[in-house]
């Protein structure tokens, strides 16, 4: 309070000394006030929400960024659920974004991005990966649906999950900090039946983990399989390929597939395969193998079938754990999903630039996408994907993250 200045007070009356003495009462009692909203706003500090843009149609885009107590910082938009990057630290404590992605709306809105159709980051709804020909019957009707690879419904159609906009609302829990996101999708969308309430949830945890929970119910029958398609370098996005990455992918199955990656309704075994991912082993070591099933990927793009013993259908399992040998970084996947698709980046090629002006490159990251097995509601022996009404679906992921000397430690 700069006018009371010793001089001041000396000169002042009786009065005015009783008014100074009130107004420094009521100053010190506003200090302690602004302390408890400094405490307050240092913890609402780990979620900040800024303006991402507008969509052509004027609607508002917005970024929400989380810090957990180590550092970790994750930013995600309301536009398709998108997780635009991920800061997590190498062995020697630096941080490095890991999630491949743009900085800015138009890069995901752009015609070049949605040619690509990389889904980088996004939610995958209604459906993850493909449906044959978009067709499929169920409880007697035949429905069609939005194709958009080739004669194949893929990743929800022409405007799945990924490319709506989501209500969306932070939080702060006992578990960490996050997102609600929320997406009513209408009876018919993209051919789909039912009109569909969608929730999904992101917590960044103070344990280093990224842990997604999806929920939805619907008005009719309807096949439901979310996913979320972040893409990741372990070295940092923009970072070379990802082929050095050793993964371990905790199936002792996958489900090979045609040659539109539709899968054949076999499920074989990995192992003696370059599909055996049982034991840690770099993802280049068997990629280019004389294999058919490699050939019709163009790599790693397929669905893996998790060892999930006598687990319950809500209970975590291991899915996938991918270690990079010189950051040290580790991502362990963990889901109550049946399967994981474990697709090599094999369709990037250049053409998108990304965070750090570096173009991404083939295999430059790679996407493992929780799931329920592609093509299942025409494949009768596959566990099944559809929603009841009445029924709620439920789904959850965690991803964590550390960095360490060795795949185990
Ligand atoms: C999934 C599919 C791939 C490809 C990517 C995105 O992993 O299986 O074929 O569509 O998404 O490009």
């Amino acid at each position: 309070m700069p006018l009371m200045s010793s001089q001041r007070l000396k000169n002042g009356s009786p009065l005015l000394l009783s008014a100074i003495a009130v107004l420094l009462l009521i100053n010190a009692a506003q200090a302690q006030d602004n302390a408890e909203t400094d405490t307050t706003s240092k913890a609402d500090n780990s979620v900040q929400t800024s303006v991402f843009g507008h969509l052509p149609d004027g609607r508002q885009v917005d970024v929400y960024q989380f810090t957990n107590a180590n550092g970790i910082e994750l930013r995600v938009t309301n536009y398709g659920g998108i997780i635009l990057s991920l800061k997590t630290p190498n062995l020697t404590g630096e941080f490095d974004d890991i999630a491949l992605g743009f900085d800015a709306l138009e890069a995901y809105l752009s015609d070049e991005y949605r040619q690509a159709s990389p889904y980088f980051g996004a939610i995958i709804g209604r459906y993850g990966n493909r449906i044959a020909d978009g067709q499929f019957s169920l409880d007697g009707e035949n429905y069609s649906l939005a194709t958009n690879d080739g004669s194949n419904h893929l990743h929800g159609g022409q405007k799945g999950f990924d490319k709506v906009l989501w209500q969306a609302e932070p939080f702060e829990n006992d578990s960490g900090t996050g997102l609600v996101l929320r997406y009513t999708s209408e009876d018919g969308e993209e051919g789909y039946p039912g009109r569909l309430e969608t929730e999904v949830t992101y917590t960044l945890t103070d344990n280093d983990e990224l842990m997604v929970d999806y929920r939805a119910v619907t008005d009719k029958a309807t096949p439901i399989n979310l996913t979320q398609h972040s893409y990741f370098n372990l070295k940092g996005e923009g970072s070379d390929t990802i082929l050095d990455h050793q993964l371990m992918i905790n199936a002792p199955a996958f489900t090979p597939v045609n040659d539109t990656l539709i899968p054949t309704g076999e499920i074989r075994p990995v192992d003696g395969t370059p599909f055996d991912f049982t034991q840690a082993t770099p993802i280049g070591e068997r990629i280019e193998q004389d294999n058919k099933q490699l050939a019709f990927g163009g790599g790693y793009d397929h669905n893996f079938v998790l060892a999930r013993d006598n687990a319950a259908s809500d209970e975590l399992v291991v899915a996938a754990k991918v270690w990079e040998p010189q950051s040290g970084r580790m991502v362990e996947i963990t889901t109550t999903e049946p399967a994981i698709q474990f697709y090599s980046g094999n369709f990037l090629d250049g053409s998108l630039t990304g965070k750090q002006g570096q173009a991404y490159g083939h295999r430059s990251g790679f996407a493992l996408e929780t799931q329920h097995y592609p093509d299942s509601p025409n494949q009768e022996a596959f566990p099944s994907t559809i929603l009841e009404p009445g029924d709620t679906y439920r789904s959850r992921t965690v991803y964590r993250f550390s960095a360490q000397q060795d795949f185990e430690e």
